[in-house]
């Protein structure tokens, strides 16, 4: 087996969107392409729906669909194509945020008539951070929606993206005729009323031929024309090399759930996506081609049996082939790790599998050695960096409801955290434990968790804080810092890897604490070297 061809083969993406752009419907009709399912309805809703929140049989139904969706593979056009689920509800926010780390390009979805929302500014903004490079699908043309080209200008302002399109609607809405694909220069034309069928593609080196009049009407010729000629005017022409540097981002234009623009979309990501890009680790970056292998757990998932306390840590392989059986060095815990049955994900299902390559995904059972982050290699002490904490938006206290397990209590949160449900902070002051997390759901799924998977049960109470940050002291041993420790002792917690945090209880105290100690960083997220 050819290992270079291996890797040159794999595309491993994400797509990610606001809640109901269409990801789920997107997902699909690239699985469909692929053969990978046959028919729509078979990949599973993984939304968690407002009405759930206290719902707890639905958030555990949830989190079995997302397993299962975790990574979805498939063949197409001789591409292994890789997709990592991202969740889109805001309160799992954190957890796509680590996908992303595990992703080398990514699907923006955009609903047309909504265009940029808030949680998409979000994810572009961090994918911009991490120079992934992006290709922007605009969603449900079959609605009325807003201008194409309004809308691209919203997408480069409010995203601060730099778009090229490559290919453009003929007619929106009711008056939707097709697709002009500026990549491959052809015409993918609606055909019926139902809007459900594809006529064949026209090609169309040259939009003055005048059987473009007769395919769809004077009207709508001269104004794609003209759009086509705006286009060409204003937008810089595609750029590959531009794309994968993050600097340019083209842009598709379709309808998911019609099954329309989504070829073309799949056709141009096979061929300019990148694939498996090598990585920055601490200590050196690792080329995707080496032999040795390296990789990284980006994501902890739960059993779905509460009986059984096991979990699958999905790994990301970087370089090397990760085969079963050989013994790999776990780096934090110095140790040497065997895995006798990982998972390779295909469609919707899981199997055993002997090898996987760079970009691949491998899923391995784990009894509590993993936390979200750990690299794996044959034995070189490499640590791969890129998945900091952000500051959690809500912080409780939580007291242990039944003193009789509070050891119940302790390992449960222990688990939890590390699967990165949730951020632990300590308080310097008293020891007692403050819960943060990215919206209010979590509190809920830790709740339960705790009594039905480790038998423990607990309460919350409020806990106002603004933001949490993490602390760096110029000197440690200069007054300003002993001080500035002793003050604001109140404030102060140290995190699950024993960093120090200052949780600022508004955001005018934050600044005043910022003039008073100028010499003590306060960073907004966990990774600050
Ligand atoms: P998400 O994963 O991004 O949250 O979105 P999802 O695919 O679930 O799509 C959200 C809604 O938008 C769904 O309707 C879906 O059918 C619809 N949708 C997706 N693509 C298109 C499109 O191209 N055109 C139109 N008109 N609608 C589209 P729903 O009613 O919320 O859900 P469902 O009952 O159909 O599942």
């Amino acid at each position: 087996m050819n290992f270079k061809k291996e890797i040159a083969k794999r595309r491993t993406f994400g797509i990610i969107s606001h809640p109901d752009a269409g990801k789920t419907t997107l997902t699909e009709k690239l699985l469909l392409f692929g053969g990978a399912i046959q028919e729509a309805g078979a990949v599973k809703n993984n939304k968690i729906k407002k009405s759930a929140t206290s719902d707890f049989m639905e958030i555990e139904r949830q989190r079995g669909i997302s397993v299962a969706t975790s990574v979805l593979a498939f063949l197409y056009k001789d591409k292994k194509i890789n997709i990592l689920d991202t969740p889109g509800h805001k309160d799992f926010a954190e957890d796509t945020f680590r996908t992303l780390t595990a992703v080398d390009s990514v699907i923006v979805v955009i609903d047309v008539a909504k265009g940029v929302e808030e949680q998409t500014k979000k994810l572009v903004e961090v994918c911009r951070m991490r120079k992934i490079p992006m290709i922007v699908f605009i969603n449900k043309l079959d609605r009325e929606g807003k201008d194409a080209f309004d809308l691209l200008d919203e997408v480069e302002q409010e995203l601060g993206l730099t778009v090229t399109p490559l290919s453009f609607p003929i007619g929106m809405g009711y008056d939707f005729k097709g697709i002009y694909n500026i990549y491959e220069k052809n015409i993918n034309l609606f055909s019926g009323d139902s809007k459900k069928n594809i006529e064949d593609t026209i090609a169309f080196d040259d939009l003055s031929n005048p059987d473009l009049d007769k395919i769809i009407g004077d009207k709508a010729a001269a104004t794609l024309r003209e759009n086509i000629e705006l286009i060409e005017g204003v937008y810089p022409p595609f750029n590959k090399q531009a794309y994968l540097e993050a600097n340019q981002q083209p842009v598709f234009f379709g309808s998911a759930l019609n099954n329309f623009g989504v070829r073309e979309l799949l056709d141009c990501f096979i061929e300019i996506a990148p694939p498996p890009r090598d990585k920055m680790a601490q200590e050196r970056l690792v080329k995707a081609d080496e032999q040795q292998m390296t990789g990284f757990v980006f994501k902890i998932h739960a059993n779905m049996d509460p009986k059984h306390r096991d979990r699958l840590a999905f790994v990301k392989v970087v370089s090397g082939t990760f085969e079963r059986n050989k013994p790999y060095l776990h780096v934090r815990q110095d140790k040497k790790l065997k895995f006798s049955s990982p998972n390779a994900f295909f469609a919707e299902k899981k199997e055993i599998v002997d090898t996987s390559f760079p970009g691949d995904i491998v899923g391995l059972h784990d009894t509590g050695n993993f936390k979200i982050g750990d690299t794996l290699t044959e034995g070189e002490t490499i640590h791969y960096k890129g998945i900091p904490s952000f500051s959690p938006e809500h912080f409780r206290y939580i007291n242990n409801a039944d003193p009789m397990k509070s050891k119940q209590l302790y390992k449960g949160i222990d688990q939890l955290m590390d699967e990165g449900v949730a951020q632990l902070f300590t308080l310097e002051l008293n020891g007692r434990k403050v819960i943060g997390t990215v919206g209010a759901l979590q509190y809920e799924v830790i709740q339960y968790r705790l009594e039905h998977e480790y038998g423990a049960r607990c309460t919350y109470e409020n806990f106002p804080v603004h933001k949490a940050c993490w602390v760096e002291a110029n000197d440690p041993n200069s007054d300003e810092f002993k001080e500035f420790k002793r003050v604001k002792q109140k404030f102060l917690a140290t995190d699950k890897r024993g960093q120090l945090v200052f949780l600022a209880d508004s955001a005018f105290s934050l600044q005043m604490t910022q003039q008073k100690y100028p010499n003590v960083k306060l960073h907004f997220t966990s990774e600050f070297s």
